[in-house]
């Protein structure tokens, strides 16, 4: 009975005829004119119908409809050229082909034996991009030679990165005859413009001294938090006050587990001076971790990446191409300097699963049983190749130029961060004669819901320091409106219009009497 329920030779027709109106259905969404940002259709209560499961199923056709009908109007499309909120779209055409083969693969990377050529592309796709990074690659083919994985998000490539760096701490102290204390265990870092997954890692890390009570904490004599927070200058750590910090840490006693550097902040995609910090913590022999999941598209291009000159002597590198090189989620990377160190990852050796040398899944921390989801990058990679792929990252930054200049032409708005490093411009309407930040933050606040809303573009805003104190002089939190171009069909005329937009809401919340007696 279930068999007309999987694909079979005798499925094969009703199976290609539902492929064919789901991917059909799925290519208008992604280009239905006018390309709509905000849900054309939200009905929840539609939505919530189109949930439901049944005691005896339906026709597979009714599946695919329903979804078409009821989900697909209500997805936010990344893919519109005027969504110009998140630094990619996902939406190369051979990584979306990429992601589609990978569902029929059915292949689990977690053990050669049952992935035998995808473990062998995975690897090499991962020695590849050690090179463009500027890390040594050997010659060897076995999982270590990768040097790194393949995982989920950002937030697990950062996780994997930061428990190598504790491993390692670890190790270096059992060589100097001391033992590892969680509790006295510092990291250094910006944290204002660090990723929150960082702070999430170092909890799950087992870091910090949250569980303690004050009274607890104050009798030990520790911090609550295992972050020692660097100053931040123009977005960026401050490497003197990070001299500083590494200095009074050890006059503590405490150890240090690593400097947590970011190329390409999650806001206004800042790059740390990458070759200073590298000095710094070749001086101290400490690790030094860059999140590199916003800006590390820029190692594609020739013209771009003297922004992360230095990485090479980084120790390890977390890389999100699902987020800026135009395949759809899920993929991301992290590497680490020297290949043997993924040895601290190493499985259990009886462990069901046949562990060999050329199992990556032996060597990726949090990840088991994992699909081909690198495939998508490899037919990008193969599809645009450097070239045209560099040329993208290059158009990306002309237009956060253009963006930049055509801002701070009109008196209404204000850049946040004037010195644009690479593809985000984050700016403010400041309308004459308001100068209370609460009540700017309100009015920007507004703007973004109404231009969101309205109109079919789409931005994003979050609230930020200010720390180019562009609004506020004492630098406290404001709430920025951001565009970032990872799109290839956002051109100069869609962002103008948009910007157009931003200052005509602007000004009509600004004049309205009913905002301003609020
Ligand atoms: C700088 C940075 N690091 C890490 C992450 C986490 O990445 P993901 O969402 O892929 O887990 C993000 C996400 O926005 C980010 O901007």
């Amino acid at each position: 009975m279930s068999a007309r329920h999987v694909l079979q030779s005798s499925t094969v027709d009703e199976f290609q005829s539902a492929l064919d109106a789901l991917t059909k259905s799925c290519v208008a969404f992604k280009f239905a004119d006018p390309h709509v940002v905000p849900p054309v259709h939200m009905d929840r209560e539609a939505l919530r119908s189109a949930a439901e499961v049944t005691d005896a199923g339906v026709e597979l056709d009714t599946v695919i409809a329903r979804f078409a009908d009821e989900a697909l109007p209500a997805c936010l499309n990344f893919s519109a050229p005027t969504f110009v909120a998140h630094p990619d779209a996902g939406n190369s055409t051979a990584g979306i082909l990429g992601g589609i083969a990978n569902v029929f693969l059915q292949q689990n990377l977690s053990s050669f034996d049952y992935s035998p050529a995808a473990t062998v592309l995975e690897t090499e796709l991962l020695r590849t991009i050690r090179r463009v990074i500027g890390y040594p690659v050997n010659d060897g083919v076995s999982a270590l030679s990768a040097g790194g994985g393949v995982v989920f998000g950002g937030a697990g490539a950062n996780f994997s990165c930061l428990l190598a760096a504790r491993e390692h701490l670890k190790r270096r102290l059992v060589a100097e005859g001391k033992v590892f204390d969680p509790r006295r265990t510092r990291v250094l870092a910006n944290r204002p413009f660090s990723h929150f997954s960082m702070r999430r890692s170092l909890f799950m890390l087992g870091l910090g001294n949250r569980d303690l009570s004050p009274a607890q904490r104050a009798e030990a004599g520790l911090e609550e938090e295992c972050l020692c927070e660097v100053a931040s200058s123009h977005f960026r750590i401050d490497a003197d006050d990070l001299e500083r910090k590494i200095e009074a840490v050890r006059e503590r006693g405490e150890e240090i587990m690593c400097i947590f550097a970011v190329a390409g902040d999650s806001r206004f995609m800042a790059f740390d001076d990458l070759t200073r910090l590298a000095d710094i913590a070749e001086r101290h022999q400490l690790w030094l971790h860059v999140d590199a999941c916003e800006g590390g598209q820029v190692l594609f291009s020739p013209r771009r990446r003297h922004l992360m000159a230095g990485i090479d002597r980084a120790s390890s590198i977390s890389l999100d191409p699902h987020k800026v090189l135009l395949v759809p989620y899920n993929i991301s990377l992290f590497f680490l300097r020297d290949p043997q160190w993924l040895t601290y990852f190493s499985g259990d050796p009886t462990s069901l699963i046949s562990q060999d040398e050329m199992s990556l899944g032996g060597y990726t921390p949090a990840v088991n049983s994992k699909s081909f989801i690198s495939l998508k990058l490899l037919f990008m990679l193969q599809h645009w190749g450097w070239d045209r792929l560099a040329a993208e990252i290059d158009r990306r930054h002309e237009l956060a130029r253009l963006a930049a200049g055509w801002i701070e032409e009109q008196p209404a708005l204000r850049l946040i961060n004037p010195d644009v490093s690479h593809n985000a411009v984050a700016f403010m309407h400041i309308p004459e004669g308001i100068d209370d930040a609460k009540r700017l933050n309100r009015l920007n606040q507004a703007i973004h819901e109404r231009l969101n809303m309205s109109t079919p573009f789409f931005v994003h805003a979050c609230p930020s320091r200010d720390d180019e104190a562009r609004v506020r002089a004492d630098r406290g939190s404001v709430f920025t409106l951001r565009m970032m171009f990872g799109n290839p069909l956002t051109n100069w005329a869609i962002v103008r219009e948009c910007l157009e937009n931003v200052v005509k809401i602007g000004y009509e919340l600004a004049t309205d009497p009913l905002w301003q007696s609020e």
